[in-house]
């Protein structure tokens, strides 16, 4: 059987991405998908680096570069195209996608978002404002959602979803580090649900 060929899209630290990395080698997704490239939209991602140390292309694609978001897109999907990537997987990834980008890789685009979606998600919810919005509705619990990416903000179905609970005191960061490692757990778990059809 082939490996799956994933494309990764960070814009940070790219612990999620290091979740997949280790889980296409020695973890649920050995043998099944390999990440066959990484593409950051900052060159200081630390993600990048975090690729190359295991002998995976990693680039730049930066927004900055490219005279208009047509030509960026256009970019970004002859780079996936180039590397056969048969799965796009956004971790961390800050930009929003063109309608031409989601067409190109219709239904082969996932997203985690640390909430249990489809409650804060939307426009605006990412990073620490999800954490904030959770805490200030008085949420008992929160959780990371892995979900198919459409033309819409956190808007496709959901893949697999994992909660966690919000504890008296919590502040946006110590929820952010609690719902952290379960992204870890749900992203790999979900890719292999994808690429097994389940
Ligand atoms: C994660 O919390 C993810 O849910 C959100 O951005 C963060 C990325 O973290 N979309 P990392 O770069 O994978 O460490």
């Amino acid at each position: 059987m082939s490996k799956t060929r994933l494309g990764v899209l960070i814009s940070g630290g790219g612990t999620n991405l290091q979740a997949i990395i280790d889980a296409c080698e020695a973890g649920p997704l050995k043998g099944r998908a390999e990440v066959a490239l990484v593409i950051a939209n900052k060159p200081e991602a630390y993600g990048l680096e975090r690729a190359k140390k295991h002998g995976i292309p990693a680039i730049c694609v930066n927004r900055k570069d490219f005279p208009d978001a047509a030509s960026f897109t256009a970019q970004l999907v002859e780079e996936l195209h180039a590397r056969q990537v048969g799965l796009v997987c956004l971790a961390g990834y800050l930009l929003k996608l063109e309608t031409a980008f989601i067409a190109a890789f219709r239904g082969k685009i996932v997203n985690i978002h640390p909430a249990l979606l489809p409650k804060f998600g939307g426009k605006g919810m990412y990073g620490r404002h999800v954490h904030e919005a959770v805490l200030a509705t008085g949420e008992k619990e929160s959780g990371a959602s892995l979900h198919w990416v459409d033309e819409d903000f956190d808007h496709g179905a959901v893949i697999l979803q994992r909660r966690v609970p919000v504890l008296p005191g919590d502040t946006p960061d110590t929820l952010a580090k609690r719902i952290l490692p379960v992204e870890h757990q749900v992203y790999p778990e979900a890719i292999l649900k994808v690429i097994s059809g389940k």
